[in-house]
């Protein structure tokens, strides 16, 4: 006690009395107000946050020294994006059609340049997802010549392409049966997960308006679940309610997600797994919140859905995921994932029809005709559904079964040897194709560039740190885990020599956790959105003087 009076005489010595009762009184009432307001309303504290954070960018030299290093960053990703790939040592770039059409030779002359940027071995599986198949040459043969014979046709006439119609059918048939369905459960074809979950989001939305009345719409998710609900929420007008994960598992916390349940909830998202460390939800668990409730529960299945049907058929059996399930209403399985089919196709699935009808948009009175589409595109690619559908009838039961038992296998052996390294910890305990870790001693984010430095392309991840694998189809080398597992130790190892600062993605994510306002790290990311549609970099200008009097507006230059 006596330590602490010192330490507080030491503090407040050269301060007039008054500034420290006024000071005192100050804190005290603003805490008890922030956390009165905080134990009714979280939103509430959020907004006060916000408020103070938008307060500050607004001052203006704050607003210039954002102005300055949103600019740094878009020098250091221009240089990334157009020096470090080398693009600028081939053709200059196209910002006119070419006046007269190349010729055949050219065109292909040009792609195969344009094929061969990048510094990236990624057929020899030294990136973490990516890309889930291509190493294959029979494999891709079949598909190029599959999606020339299908370029030009389009599934939203049905009627000229009926061929088209039938794969359509069969892929998410054959996908309900992975799942465990039956003749009642149905589904529709889309682009990826992304539109997966964003037309389940809105079937459960339009469904709970109707038949229960909901007008304000929430769901109930863990924090890991992927960006695309908090996409799909923004969209249509859903509040996202996140809830934690239990820090041992990395599942959610189940209590937690019952207390967010209200009467304006109308999903409750599982995932098997979640992209941050692949771990499988407790589907079961949340099936029986979603009954007991009166609520459709989503599983999302993207990531997992070409691989976990066919873990117990490997010789890795798992806890039930899907219709298996009673309350498990929603199933999103991403043929361009595991399935192997080239991006740009996945499947969402329904335990009856009764939510699919809610799915659909039709305007019936359009002066161009009757218009009724299942999913978010009109005109659709014909070519990405017989890929996808050649995919499917190419590996089959057994073909997917043996691409699972490798990916698993050499998943667990990971899994296994990163244990007994001392400086590492897993996050939780993943039972599939992802396996995420962290370490106590070391910086992991530096641990990640290092690895990037010596041809690794990890996932990094946030809150809290760490680094992911993904393993597909591209990691078929027998010896790939102990190359794996030796480089991440060699990284550990050179990070203990060179504590020094992080470059690269380190850098970014290593930033980002230490600004607490997350405006920022979005604008930031904004740039690099900006960048991605640049054919050149931008000529160097100064930044213009940033006007003081301008209220809430962000800075010019951004
Ligand atoms: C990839 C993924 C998605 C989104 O899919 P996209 O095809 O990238 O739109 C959703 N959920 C999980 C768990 C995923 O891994
Ligand atoms: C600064 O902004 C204010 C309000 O938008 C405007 O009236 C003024 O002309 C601007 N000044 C300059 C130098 O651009």
């Amino acid at each position: 006690m006596e330590g602490v009076e010192e330490e507080v005489e030491r503090q407040v010595h050269g301060y007039q009395k008054w500034q420290i009762v006024a000071a005192t009184a100050a804190i005290t009432l603003t805490t008890l107000a922030a956390k009165d307001l905080v134990s009714n309303r979280e939103d509430v504290y959020e907004s006060i946050k916000n408020w103070v954070f938008r307060t500050g960018r607004s001052i203006p030299a704050v607003k210039r020294r954002i102005a300055e290093s949103l600019d740094n960053s878009r020098k250091d990703l221009e240089k990334s994006m157009f020096e470090d790939n080398g693009l600028l040592s081939v053709q200059p770039p196209l910002k006119t059609l070419p006046p007269t059409g190349w010729t055949r030779e050219q065109v292909l002359q040009e792609a195969s340049n344009i094929l061969r940027e990048g510094k990236y071995e990624w057929r020899d599986g030294k990136i973490s997802g990516g890309a889930f198949s291509g190493s294959d040459d029979m494999f891709t043969n079949l598909l190029e010549k599959i999606y020339g014979l299908f370029a030009f046709s389009n599934p939203l006439h049905a009627d000229i392409f009926p061929g088209v119609r039938k794969m359509e059918a069969e892929i998410v048939r054959m996908t309900i049966s992975l799942f465990h369905g039956t003749d009642e459960q149905c589904g529709c074809i889309t682009s990826g997960g992304s539109e997966s979950i964003l037309m389940a989001m809105k079937a459960m939305r339009d469904w709970s308006r109707e038949v229960k009345g909901v007008e304000k719409p929430e769901i109930v998710a863990c924090v890991t679940v992927h960006a695309a609900f908090d996409k799909s929420a923004s969209l249509l007008g859903i509040k996202i309610r996140k809830v934690p994960m239990d820090h041992n598992t990395c599942k959610v916390n189940i209590a937690a997600m019952r207390q967010a349940i209200t009467s304006n909830t109308v999903m409750l998202v599982a995932s098997a797994p979640e992209f941050p460390h692949g771990i499988i939800d407790d589907v079961e668990k949340i099936g029986a919140l979603g009954q007991q409730y009166d609520v459709p529960v989503h599983v999302d299945c993207c990531m997992g859905g070409f691989i976990l049907p066919f873990m117990e058929g490997a010789g890795y059996p798992l806890p039930p995921f899907d219709f298996r399930v009673p309350g498990v209403t929603s199933i999103s399985a991403d043929t361009h994932k595991y399935g192997n089919a080239p991006k740009g196709s996945s499947v969402i699935m329904y335990r009856s029809e009764k939510y699919r009808h809610y799915q659909y948009f039709v305007v019936p009175d359009w002066p161009g005709g009757i218009y009724a589409s299942p999913t978010i595109p009109g005109s659709r690619a014909g070519g990405l559904v017989a890929v996808c559908w050649a995919a499917l009838v190419y590996h089959g039961v057994d073909g997917y079964t043996e691409t699972t038992r490798k990916i698993i296998t050499t998943a667990r052996h990971i899994k296994k040897q990163l244990k007994l390294i001392p400086e590492i910890q897993l996050f939780g305990d993943p039972l599939t194709s992802i396996v995420a870790f962290t370490s106590t001693n070391a910086d992991i984010f530096k641990v990640g560039d290092i690895l990037g430095q010596h041809g690794w392309h990890l996932t990094f991840i946030q809150y809290p740190s760490g680094l992911h694998i993904c393993l597909t189809s591209l990691q078929n080398s027998d010896d790939f885990a102990e190359r794996f597992v030796t480089d991440v130790k060699k990284a550990i190892t050179e990070v203990g020599v060179h504590p020094g600062d992080s470059t690269g993605l380190g850098k970014v994510y290593g930033t980002a956790a230490d600004i607490p306002d997350k405006f920022l790290i979005g604008e930031a990311a904004k740039v690099f959105l900006t960048c991605y549609y640049e054919t050149e970099p931008s000529k160097d200008e100064e930044l213009e003087e940033v006007n003081d009097t301008e209220g809430e507006e962000t800075t010019k230059g951004i």
